[in-house]
């Protein structure tokens, strides 16, 4: 039996007393993701990223290992819900326009101390001081820096549009915008690297455009080391008791730590290693989070049709954003259909040995959004489920 026929029969085993559809997390796969991934950080701590996870407890399970510490949350109503349930280091890392948010930050002194908000433009600050509401606590306040390489003078850019704040300067007279204004607090810088840590490098098949990435990412790495290291000296300056500078995420560890500038990673795709997170050179997770859609028909030889299944992906859209029918091993999608609203046809010699009733595993093309089609996440700890825990979702929570 080849290692991915035994998974199978141990999700099927684990599962035999659950309906599909159901999404599964093996918690073997979970932790030693979790292991490899501070294993990488070497000695600098780990903010787990919640938008790959989007599910207390497993976040929860993560900040009580060795080697983890904060949340990166990604709407401010998540990170007051999060502060509220008892997480003290929230860092949101994308700017909020949400008022009704920010006058409950301001007004509660224990939300005030956990949650960090993101800003890259004094229009956020005056935002976050037109809806106070008459609160007083200190603004925790974190800068980002814009990571995009920039080729042949600015005229090609490779890298996502995120910050307008690229030159040490330009950060360092928001910086002073920030400290000069009472009710805020300059703690942190973010620079987050996407076209090096979210752009897998080992494409299957695809040799050439493989190694043009390494040499991009090799080129962007060099530039950004550089950068950043000037971004902290000029911001430092400015706010000489900054608590942290945060950058990489799960693609790019091990090279973002080795960067004196950064004191701490975010990461949390490589808990679950969606299909997205397959291509690297620098790591090789487990899949550990995985959803089952039963058999429902069978239209003709080398063919089954599941229930549903139609969950893609954010991003520009492609091939890639949609989840892969994983166990058992050889099935793929009718290329008229793909995964449906639904109903979803497989095609594939595999399909002869399955019946009604059976279960198709898929893996997600990303993490976190898995859990906006679950209410719970089965935990698997061998062939056996030991635990049933609520998705964000399930809580009654869609935040995006
Ligand atoms: C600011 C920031 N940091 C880090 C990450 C990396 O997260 P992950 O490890 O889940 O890919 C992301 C992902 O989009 C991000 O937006």
């Amino acid at each position: 039996m080849t290692p991915r026929a035994a998974d199978r029969a141990r999700y099927d085993r684990a599962t035999a007393h659950l309906d599909a559809p159901v999404a599964v997390v093996d918690l073997e796969a979970f932790d030693a993701n979790a292991a490899d991934l501070v294993r990488r950080a070497g000695g600098k701590p780990v903010r787990v990223a919640s938008k790959s996870v989007r599910c207390r407890a497993l976040l929860e399970r993560v900040l009580a290992r060795e080697g983890f510490a904060g949340v990166m949350s990604y709407t401010l109503d998540e990170s007051l819900w999060l502060a509220r349930a008892g997480f003290d280091d929230v860092l949101l890392a994308y700017p909020s326009a949400d008022r009704s948010g920010f006058g409950e930050l301001a007004r509660d002194p224990k939300l005030a101390a956990a949650v960090t908000v993101m800003v890259d433009d004094v229009a956020q600050l005056d935002l976050i001081d037109a809806a106070r509401a008459g609160g007083t606590e200190e603004v925790r306040v974190c800068l980002e820096l814009d990571t995009a390489l920039r080729l042949l003078g600015g005229r090609i850019r490779v890298g996502a549009l995120r910050s307008p704040l690229r030159e040490p300067a330009q950060l360092a007279e928001l910086a002073r915008s920030v400290v000069r204004r009472p009710g805020f607090r300059l703690v942190g810088i973010m620079a987050y690297e996407g076209h090096v840590a979210g752009v897998g490098d080992a494409v299957a098949g695809r040799p050439l455009r493989s190694r043009a990435i390494r040499l991009m990412q090799a080129a962007a790495r060099r530039e950004l080391a550089e950068r950043r290291a000037a971004v902290v000296r000029a911001v430092r300056a400015v706010a000489p008791d900054l608590e942290f500078v945060n950058g990489g995420g799960t693609g790019s560890v091990q090279h973002t730590a080795a960067e004196d500038a950064v004191t701490e990673i975010a990461a949390g795709s490589g808990l679950f290693v969606p299909r997205l997170f397959d291509n690297y050179t620098s790591f090789s997770g487990r899949p550990a989070a995985l959803f089952a859609q039963p058999v429902v028909r069978r239209p003709g030889v080398g063919v089954v049709t599941v229930l549903g299944g139609g969950y893609p992906a954010s991003g520009a859209a492609g091939r890639d954003r949609l989840p892969v029918p994983y166990l058992p091993e050889g099935l793929r999608y009718d290329p008229q259909e793909g995964p449906g609203e639904v109903q979803t046809p497989l095609l594939g010699s595999p399909a002869d040995d399955l019946r009604i009733g059976d279960k198709v595993w898929f893996r997600h093309a990303k993490a976190g959004e898995l859990c906006e089609r679950f209410d719970s996440l089965q935990l698997i700890e061998g062939d056996r489920v030991t635990a049933t825990v609520p998705t964000y979702r399930g809580e009654g929570r869609t935040f995006l």
